[in-house]
């Protein structure tokens, strides 16, 4: 198979795990016979730098012409910190989820069995756990109608959906649930917002033509306090853009280290993958980051993108050995602690 990925390393340590993920997939192309090609994109900080735009229109173009997209991180606190500031990083990650309409963003919870004693949890509450957010990732509040009045003393921000776009992230959510184990879970906030009773009608008009997959509304509030009580009677979670961004932060805590959990964002045209974590400034150039987030990312875009999974399936197994024995980066290990470019050598030996 041949194909060609955008890679856009971005800010911070984006960089450098970036460069180990393509080292995978070039192993991957190597032992499974396909060929994949790279071509570097300027994003985020690094694009304001160069071109004065967080999200320049060549890389806009560099994306619409490949078959996937690997993304590192976005941010830098020279930006934070400022409130003159007038183009934020931010914006270039915005305005890519929107221009390439990714409208689902997939994030799978789950942990490995060697590890289920590094999170604050409990071993037996999450020793089973392997659910899937399904995440709306270019409406809602994000962006609707924003504005500060006249006088610059209020402010306020809409949270907007329309039919066809609950219709387009649920039927998402439904397809991969009857390829998993067939539950789906609503999260809104439907006895007080508007929208959410718009979510709710759609999905139970939806039902009847996914027979086979169970489903259960459940409101926001309750559902943060289910993710930490009882994670593993989770599936498939599906639900709007904001509850999604704070529901994924709270249930990555269970893998105990965010460094570890891969995304999909999934568009009509073109897919982009990437890890959850942010671009943690303060190791970036160190070597030290943990790279199984973007080397998942990467397994993750060989199975929706390329439908690869024997492929893809080979990165998660390969992770898996390394973690078992004992190997791994300064955020999950105290002893033999590796680094970033250690531990993907590591992977690829295993592969
Ligand atoms: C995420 C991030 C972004 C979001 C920020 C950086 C705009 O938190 O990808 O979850 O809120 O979507
Ligand atoms: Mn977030």
């Amino acid at each position: 198979m041949k194909k060609h990925i955008a890679v856009l390393p971005g800010d911070g340590v984006g960089p450098e795990i970036t460069e180990q993920a393509v080292k995978v997939l070039q192993t991957i192309a190597q032992k499974f016979g396909h060929e994949f090609t790279f071509t570097n994109g300027l994003i985020g900080a690094a694009a304001i730098d160069a071109t004065g735009n967080p999200f320049p229109k060549e890389t806009e173009e560099l994306c619409l012409k490949s078959d996937a997209i690997l993304f590192g991180a976005i941010g830098d606190p020279k930006f934070d910190n400022n409130p003159a500031t007038k183009v934020r990083p931010e914006q270039g990650l915005l305005a890519m989820r929107k221009t390439l309409g990714l409208y689902a963003n997939v994030r799978p919870i789950f942990t490995f069995k060697d590890f289920v004693s590094k999170s604050p949890l409990k071993p037996e509450i999450i020793k089973d756990v392997d659910f899937v957010v399904v995440r709306e990732l270019i409406g809602g509040i994000y962006f609707g109608k924003k504005g500060r009045s006249k006088d610059k003393t209020y402010a306020y921000d809409t949270n907007e959906y329309s039919k066809p776009e609950i219709e387009r992230v649920a039927k998402f959510a439904f397809e991969l649930a009857q390829k998993r184990r067939k539950h789906v879970t609503v999260v809104d906030k439907a006895n007080v917002l508007e929208t959410s009773r718009l979510w709710r009608e759609t999905i139970q008009q939806m039902q009847p033509s996914y027979k086979d997959v169970t489903v259960d509304f459940m409101f926001v509030d309750n559902a943060s306090m289910q993710i930490i009580k009882r994670p593993s009677e989770f599936d498939v979670i599906v639900t709007e853009n904001m509850f999604g961004d704070i529901l994924t932060d709270e249930a990555s805590v269970i893998t105990g280290s965010i460094g570890m959990l891969p995304s999909a964002s999934i568009g009509e045209k073109t897919s982009l993958f990437e890890p959850i974590h942010g671009s943690f400034p303060k190791a970036k150039g160190l070597n030290i980051a943990n790279p199984i987030g973007t080397i998942l990312s990467a397994a993750m875009m060989l199975e929706y993108s390329f439908k690869l999974s024997l492929e893809s399936k080979a990165i998660y197994k390969a992770v898996e050995k390394v973690l078992a024995k004992g190997l791994g980066t300064k955020d999950i290990v105290t002893e033999n602690q590796l680094s970033t470019t250690q531990l993907a050598e590591a992977i690829i030996e295993e592969l």
